[in-house]
């Protein structure tokens, strides 16, 4: 069997403050919403926390640690 590394992307939308550089980083996974913050163009929403998140294989998703790095409130987690 092939193991793919994943990787976990967690976004604490409401406390996006909508700089939009994870969208110019990473444009591929963001977007910006009709409420000017960013929200992953994949994935769900927790309905309790507000949170967004999806998974990707490691390979794929390299962009989303540097919009993790970024991201000048840190809201996006990589777990
Ligand atoms: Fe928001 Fe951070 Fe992206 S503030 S727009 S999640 S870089």
């Amino acid at each position: 069997m092939l193991y793919t590394d994943k990787m976990k992307i967690i976004q604490k939308h409401k406390d996006c403050i909508g700089c939009g550089t994870c969208v110019v980083l990473c444009p591929d996974f963001w977007e910006m919403d009709e409420g000017g913050k960013a929200k992953p163009k994949q994935g769900r929403r927790n309905e309790k926390t507000g949170d967004y998140e999806f998974e990707i294989e490691d390979s794929k998703g390299v962009c989303n640690k540097d919009a993790a790095e970024a991201c000048p409130v840190q809201v996006i987690k990589i777990v």
